[in-house]
């Protein structure tokens, strides 16, 4: 008698706690929930971080790591004088979070991975086809402002926000790093020329006036 009582009121209390248990769950610091219902579809709203109920079955939490994350992106192209040059950028990536319903849809989980190094590559490709490589080196500030303008409203379209893009590197292929050495040590050459010419009339003024 006892024991069947216990039974008919543990197996539900066991079913309810599961039921309860099932329909919580948990939106960690930095994260947000994108919330998918079997009739309605995507929910336009994203959960903030907190604890949040559910219809278990019925609905789904899909989690958002909504931290900013970086990345590189290296490309090797031609400069506008056909040199090769390889570069590389720095990324500081964050989903809109306003959006992020309409990036579960359209993009999915890998989001930034299918967004970022395509349009790095494609924003990168086009901006350094517009310098010679020399002013790649001497205009590099106006060079890193172009890119970072035109990605930041590339990634802007998929409703990622850049917090930051920096050139981390920039080197060229052999033939102009080749070409530039050998200019320097023509430079260098030039001037200790001109010193010893400069050295040379020099003694010849001073034995002038003595
Ligand atoms: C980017 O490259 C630097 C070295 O250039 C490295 O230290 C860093 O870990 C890389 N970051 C990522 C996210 O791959
Ligand atoms: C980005 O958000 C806009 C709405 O502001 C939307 O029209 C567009 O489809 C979104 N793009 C992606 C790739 O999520």
């Amino acid at each position: 008698m006892a024991l069947q009582l216990a039974n008919r009121l543990v197996i539900p209390l066991g079913v309810a706690a599961a039921v309860l248990q099932a329909s919580i769950y948990d939106v960690p610091g930095g994260y947000r929930a994108v919330m998918f219902d079997r009739f309605s579809g995507v929910q336009n709203e994203a959960k903030p971080e907190g604890t949040h109920f559910l219809v278990p079955w019925l609905q789904r939490a899909i989690l958002y790591d909504c931290r900013i994350k970086p990345r590189n992106i290296s490309t090797t192209t031609g400069s506008k004088d056909l040199q090769m040059v390889s570069i590389t950028l720095r990324v500081l990536s964050r989903p809109d979070v306003t959006h992020l319903s309409k990036i579960y849809q359209s993009l999915g989980m890998d989001y930034d991975e299918r967004v970022l190094p395509s349009i790095g590559n494609e924003v990168l490709k086009s901006i350094v086809a517009q310098f010679d490589a020399a002013e790649l080196i001497t205009q590099r500030e106006v060079v890193s402002s172009r890119i970072r303008e035109d990605l930041l409203q590339r990634a802007g379209e998929f409703n990622l926000t850049l917090e930051d893009v920096s050139i981390t590197h920039l080197t060229f292929g052999k033939e102009f790093t080749q070409a530039v050495e050998a200019k320097q040590i023509a430079q260098q050459d030039a001037e200790r020329a001109k010193f010893i010419v400069e050295k040379a009339s020099i003694s010849k003024l001073v034995q002038a006036l003595y």
